[in-house]
Order: C-alpha cells, then sequence, then structure tokens
C-alpha cells in the first residue's frame, strides 16, 4: 500500500543527515589514499632508512601499501559483522558511541609522521575500517527503520550519497594544492576527526527508531510521540499498526540468529538475494576505480590522471543524486537492472579503448567516458540499492542477523577486488575487464530472475510475500525453525 503523504519533516531529515555522517567517513576514508600514496610512500621509505639505516626493499614497500589500503576492509568485515552486537541492545546510541574509534583512528594516523611509524598508520586505518564496517550496517537500518514507506528508498540512497560525497572530499582535498603535500598528509588522514565531532554534537537531538521502541524495548507510548515528531502530525495510527503487525510476526518468529538465517526455508531466499545484491555491487568492479582510478588512466594514456579521477568523482556524486530522484518512481529492481546492463556495456568499451590504444591515440578519451559512464550506471542502481534493499527484505527479527552476514559479503568481496585487481591486471593486460563484463551479466540474469520489486510495500507485505513462497517447503522444514527458536 502506497502513502501519497511526503511525510518530509525537518526532524526525519535531520536524523538522516546526522547518521549519513557515518557514510561520510566511510567514503572519505575510501578515497582518502589514492592520491597521497607516492607521498606517503617516500614517508614509509624514510623512516625505515632511520630504522634500519637503508631505504625499504622496493617489494616490501609494494607489500606495506598494499596492506595499509587493504585493511581498511579487513577492519570493515569485523565491523559489518558486529553490527548486531550493538543495535539490538543500545539502539540509535550505537551509532555515537562508535565515535570513539573515529577518534582514535584519527589520532593514530594523525600523529603516524610524528611518530615516525607507518605501523601507527595501518592500525589507524583498521579502527577507521571497523568504524566504516559498523557503519555501513547501522545508517540502512536506522534509516530504513524511521523512514516513511513511500520515501524509504529516497532517504536510503541518502547513504550512499554520503559515501560518494565523502570519496568527492578525498579527492580533492588529496591534490597538492591543498593537503596531498608531504607535510599536510596527516591531516589529510586525520581530518576524519571533524565529521567524527560533528556527528557527536548532532546525533544526540536524533530520535531513537521508533521500530526499535516499539518492537525491541516495548515502549508503546514512546514509540508514538518519536513517531510524532518524525512525521510531523498526529496521525499516525497508520505506521503504528504497520509495526504491531511486524511485532506480531516478530513473536512468532522468536529471536533469528546467523546459522537461523540459512537453514530456515523462511528466510533462504532473502539471505541468499542479499547476499547476491552485495557481491553485485563489489564484484562489478567499482572499487578497481575508487583505489586506482590513477594507475587506470595513466595505462590508458590520459595525461592529467589525478584530475580524471576526479572527474569520476563527480560523475559518481552527480548520478547518485539523479538515483534519488528517480528510485521510488522507477523501483529498485529496474534500476538495478539498468545499472549492471550499462556497467557491462562500458566496461565492453573501456576493453576496447585499452586493446586499440596503441594503434589509435585518441583511444584515451574513450576510456574517460568509459569509466565515466560505468561510474554512472554503478550510482544508478548497483551503488545505493544494495545497501537500504536488506533493511527491507527482512523484519525486525531476522534484520540485524540479515544485515550482518550482507554487510560481511560486501566488505569481503571489497577486499577480494582491492588485493587482486593489479595482479590480474598484470596478467590480463587491456583484457581486465572483460572479467566484470562476464560478472555484470551474470548478476543481471540472476536478479532478472530472483529480485523482487520492494518499492512501496510495507516490511511486512514484502517478508509476507516470502513467507508465502516459502510455505511450499515441507513441515519439517518449519518444525526444524521451530527447534532452533528455542535452542
Ligand atoms: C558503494 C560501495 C563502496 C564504493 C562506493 C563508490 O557505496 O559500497 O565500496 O566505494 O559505492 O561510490
Amino acid at each position: 500500500m502506497e502513502s501519497n503523504k511526503k511525510q518530509l519533516t525537518l526532524n526525519l531529515l535531520m536524523a538522516v543527515g546526522s547518521a549519513v555522517i557515518g557514510s561520510l567517513q566511510f567514503g572519505y576514508n575510501t578515497g582518502v589514499i589514492n592520491a597521497p600514496q607516492k607521498i606517503i610512500e617516500t614517508f614509509y621509505n624514510e623512516t625505515w632508512h632511520r630504522r634500519y639505516s637503508e631505504y625499504i626493499p622496493s617489494t616490501t614497500l609494494t607489500t606495506l601499501w598494499s596492506v595499509s589500503v587493504a585493511i581498511f576492509s579487513v577492519g570493515g568485515i569485523f565491523g559489518s559483522f558486529s553490527v548486531g552486537l550493538f543495535v539490538n541492545r543500545f539502539g540509535r546510541n550505537s551509532m555515537l558511541m562508535v565515535n570513539v574509534l573515529a577518534f582514535i583512528s584519527a589520532a593514530l594516523m594523525g600523529f603516524s609522521k610524528l611518530a615516525e611509524s607507518w605501523e601507527m598508520l595501518i592500525i589507524g586505518r583498521f579502527i577507521v575500517g571497523l568504524y566504516s564496517g559498523l557503519s555501513t550496517g547501522f545508517v540502512p537500518m536506522y534509516v530504513g527503520e524511521i523512514a516513511p514507506t513511500s520515501l524509504r528508498g529516497a532517504l536510503g540512497t541518502l547513504h550512499q550519497l554520503g559515501i560518494v560525497t565523502g570519496i568527492l572530499m578525498a579527492q580533492i582535498f588529496g591534490i597538492k594544492e591543498i593537503m596531498g603535500t608531504s607535510t599536510m598528509w596527516p591531516f589529510l588522514l586525520g581530518f576524519t576527526f571533524i565529521p567524527a565531532l560533528l556527528q557527536c554534537a548532532v546525533l544526540p537531538f536524533c530520535p531513537e527508531s521508533p521500530r526499535f521502541l516499539l518492537i525491541n524495548q516495548k515502549e508503546e507510548a514512546k514509540a508514538k510521540s518519536v513517531l510524532k515528531k518524525l512525521r510531523g502530525t498526529d496521525d499516525v495510527e497508520e505506521d503504528m499498526q504497520e509495526m504491531r503487525e511486524e511485532s506480531r510476526q516478530m513473536m512468532r518468529e522468536k529471536k533469528v540468529t546467523i546459522p537461523e538465517l540459512f537453514r530456515s526455508s523462511l528466510y533462504r531466499q532473502p539471505i541468499f538475494i542479499a547476499i547476491m545484491l552485495q557481491l553485485s555491487q563489489q564484484l562489478s568492479g567499482i572499487n578497481a576505480v575508487f583505489y586506482y582510478s590513477t594507475a587506470i588512466f595513466e595505462k590508458a594514456g590520459v595525461s592529467e590522471p589525478v584530475y580524471a579521477t576526479i572527474g569520476a568523482g563527480v560523475v559518481n556524486t552527480a548520478f547518485t543524486v539523479v538515483s534519488l530522484f528517480i528510485v521510488e518512481r522507477a523501483g529498485r529492481r529496474s534500476l538495478h537492472l539498468i545499472g549492471l546492463m550499462g556497467m557491462a556495456g562500458s566496461s565492453v568499451l573501456m576493453t576496447i579503448a585499452m586493446a586499440l590504444l596503441e594503434e589509435v591515440k585518441w583511444m584515451s578519451y574513450v576510456s574517460i567516458v568509459a569509466i565515466f559512464s560505468f561510474v554512472a550506471f554503478f550510482e544508478i542502481g548497483p551503488g545505493p540499492i544494495p545497501w537500504f534493499i536488506v533493511a527491507e527484505l527482512f523484519s525486525q527479527g531476522p534484520r540485524p542477523s540479515a544485515i550482518a552476514v550482507a554487510g560481511f559479503s560486501n566488505w569481503f568481496a571489497n577486499f577480494l577486488v582491492g588485493m587482486s585487481f593489479q595482479y590480474v591486471a598484470e596478467l590480463t593486460g587491456p583484457y581486465v575487464f572483460i572479467i566484470f563484463t562476464v560478472l555484470l551479466l551474470m548478476f543481471f540474469v540472476f536478479t532478472y530472475f530472483k529480485v523482487p520489486e520492494t518499492k512501496g510495500r510495507s516490511f511486512d507485505e514484502i517478508s509476507a510475500s516470502f513467507r508465502s513462497g516459502a510455505e511450499k517447503y515441507t513441515r519439517d522444514d518449519l518444525n526444524t525453525l521451530g527447534a532452533d527458536s528455542q535452542l
């Protein structure tokens, strides 16, 4: 049932705005290591020399740098998996609490030069990875829970908008005219401190999720008063009714642990879809672009690769805004399909450009067009949608476990691409993007056949559709779930 009331109140915007500062931190730390690579490597080299009176062997430097980049996603893996530990106990306060991690990591990275310790930088990257992994669970969950059904997709896309704004900020701050210099890079990395401070200042004024209040804490009166503020109206009966229904459903479901998600026929299908959507986001190859774009452009013969990288960041942000405005009209499924197909086409174009570069010089321009359209199509669907659709595919009971599993899959695939892209690119030469083309086409087929449309449907309606699908499974299956739940 689609509500026509737009219900976009100041309170709601402020709550979402405060939450997505966490997304901005994630994006910032994704993009921040791209531009100053050479400068920070020099710092590693000098520190090594001071300690051991010799320059760092180049293979050791490469390894140290790869670890510095990829340890962020290792932190993300642990962080995203721990989401459930926090939210069921602390609700929205979890977002506030984990800022401790952001402060610690900013201090470690910001003072690493002064302390002549690259170890501090690496540990700082791991800790900010932990923070980011937790945020990729907290933010979509909180936003999904406070948004009215008719705005859930648009507000959910704000998480991605926070991420891409963070990436773009990091790309711009990283140029040598701003903070990309040998004296300023500690500030570039330590900048994480500022958004953390800002989030600590504004989050205490944001309301608790009414779903958390009603369903987890049984505080019906409080839930109602929060809802009135968020919706800007006293008439919140429809929302309350929906939450009560979800709560009733959850009483029947009991607590849902991660193993139960896979064992029960009720959840097996949505969790499979959630995982595949996360994989489609990361194995599309998007972070090959955001971690290594400068090197990619260099190889493709672009004369100012750093500016082409910033161009990709601008296109990335612009198309996230486009998606924000069309996601409630076009629907999740169709945008995801269009995005995947467009990316597959762009990666074919990229391969052609790379393969013909020797003979046709202007192919370097074609490679810019190819990367820009690759990024644009990503943000139409595969960028924002997987992040918020998981909260839509599950009701309150299994939601935290499902988000943890989805987050884990996302970060693990992120780690794989980040670690292996350069090696694979060396092996395959100009044909590296063909691998992404094949994967993208596979994910297109999967989405076409398996992913349902969730636009304009309540959480309860969505999980009911999976329930009715699961009813064809045997009774034994359901009995197993009953037995598990009592463990
Ligand atoms: C998504 C991905 C993230 C990527 C970003 C690019 O949020 O999860 O890994 O860097 O999009 O815009």
